[in-house]
């Protein structure tokens, strides 16, 4: 190999520190077993060798390039555990940022990509003419999709998109094209969606979540409560036939993980069949982390448009698709694309792990439950500090009765070494969020429980306390 090219060499003048710090410390996830792990989870791994890590000062400062302390980003990372470049070791409770399916690096989804490049599989060759992996994942997708008798399947599948954002987009386009087609003399479109929606960065859907309100003009978006049946019903009444589309997250893992209810969506769906509007569900979050592979199966819902992407490939490459009909397919090749998005080795990423689910079934539905029953179980413990668990299976939550509970309590479980998100940003907000990947078995969703009810006891024994010294 080409020495120029070694980790050492291209990470820069500290590099060769780093790179021997790198390969030590997976070295040493590798050694040591699931047990000893969780037993050193939060604590600092001594037997690491110091090294510069790399700044983040050519970073956007949201990504903390105006950051002055040390920093502690990812060192490695094997399964649901990694190092920080402090060589901490930390139990990731919300794969990465919600798409890390099996955790880092799965040995058997490497061994995957690696056998099917020695075969000729490439990353992506950017263009309109797919290699068989993202050809068989549009099959792949499309069986999931659909229940073999569906008289009216979901048969078309828009793949050629990278990210979740380019995909939420299209399936906006989608909808407002079949708007034109069909009903353009009903007067303008309107979109419904779902108050604390998030249907990625682009500048129209987040116009439907409340961003640039003087910037888009001319579009008409209804905001209502999720699982408000006589809002939904209203809406409809009252717009009727001028509703272009429908927006909803099974669970809004960007709104304190509220589920929807299965029967809400029956009546979302039932509202948009009466009028032309297109149901599109919002599978990036949910999609592929349950044995249906959309949440919407599992719910029993049909809709028109369905958005996925994030855990599709596991985190190893983003890739996101729409699901669509054939008579809606009104999109042309340049309306909606990423020019890195028709990508092989992403898609045959996606096909192993959908493997994997296959093959891991029941245990991530008992998984799924136990986590939903044991977050329900702190719930009933600790009333004085919780209102409810949220969420379905692996996508949960825990709302907190205040948000600077909420708050505390993440730093905690940081400083603990357990990576969760919460969501106490927003007026009313105050709900720590988990999505563990599929890897978690028993042992570390007790564990995590175990964790989390450790932290709940301190702050109930330290509320004791300071009552006992103002009395
Ligand atoms: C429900 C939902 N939709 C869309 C997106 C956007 O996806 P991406 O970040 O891949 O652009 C996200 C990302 O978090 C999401 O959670």
């Amino acid at each position: 190999m080409n020495q120029k090219l070694d980790l050492e060499n291209l990470l820069g003048s500290h590099g060769s520190n780093l790179a021997a710090t790198m390969r030590k410390g997976l070295q040493w996830l590798d050694d040591r077993s699931e047990p000893q792990l969780l037993r050193q989870v939060g604590q600092r791994v001594s037997d690491l060798p110091d090294f510069i890590p790399v700044t983040k000062h050519a970073l956007q400062n949201s990504f903390g390039g105006n950051q002055t302390q040390a920093p502690d980003d990812l060192l490695v990372g094997r399964g649901l555990f990694y190092l920080t470049e402090q060589r901490r070791l930390c139990l990731d409770c919300t794969s990465g940022h919600y798409q890390m399916l099996w955790g880092y690096n799965h040995p058997d989804l490497c061994a995957a990509i690696a056998g099917a490049m020695q075969s000729g599989v490439v990353w992506d060759n950017h263009s309109n003419i797919p290699q068989a992996p993202a050809k068989q994942l549009a099959h792949q997708l499309v069986a999931v999709a659909n229940s073999p008798d569906e008289p009216d399947p979901l048969d078309t599948v828009l793949l050629g998109v990278c990210t979740g954002s380019v995909a939420c987009a299209a399936a906006l386009k989608i909808q407002l094209k079949v708007y034109q087609r069909d009903r353009s003399s009903h007067g303008a479109p309107l979109i419904v969606v779902l108050d604390g929606n998030y249907h990625g960065t682009d500048m129209v859907p987040q116009f439907m979540r409340g961003l640039w309100p003087e910037l888009v003009r001319h579009f008409e978006v209804i905001v209502l409560q999720p699982n408000d049946y006589e809002g939904l019903e209203q809406a409809f009444h009252r717009h009727g036939s001028r509703i272009a589309g429908f927006w909803a997250e099974p669970i809004m893992m960007n709104r304190e993980a509220i589920a929807l209810e299965a029967d809400y969506l029956r009546q979302a769906r039932h509202w948009c069949t009466e009028t032309g509007a297109l149901l599109c569900i919002d599978e990036i979050q949910t999609g592929f982390w349950l044995p249906e592979v959309f949440e919407f199966r599992a719910l029993g819902i049909q809709p028109d448009l369905v958005v996925t992407g994030k855990g599709m490939t596991a985190g190893f490459h983003s890739l996101s698709a729409v699901l669509m009909k054939n008579r809606h397919d009104l999109l042309e090749q340049y309306d909606a694309i990423s020019t890195n998005g028709l990508a092989a080795l992403p898609s045959l990423v996606a096909l192993a792990s959908m493997e994997l689910i296959r093959q891991n079934a029941s245990s991530i539905r008992q998984i799924g439950s136990r986590i939903g029953r044991s977050f329900d179980a702190l719930v009933q413990e600790f009333p004085d500090q919780l209102v409810s668990a949220q969420g379905r299976n692996y996508l949960s939550g825990l709302k907190f009765r205040s948000i600077d509970c909420a708050l505390a309590f993440h730093r905690q479980a940081l400083q603990a070494g357990l990576w969760c998100r919460v969501h106490a940003y927003h007026a009313g907000h105050s709900t720590l969020l988990t999505k563990l990947g599929l890897l978690a078995n028993e042992v570390i969703v007790d564990y995590l429980v175990d964790q989390f009810r450790q932290l709940l006891k301190q702050t109930d024994a330290s509320k004791t306390s300071h009552l006992k010294q103002a009395v």
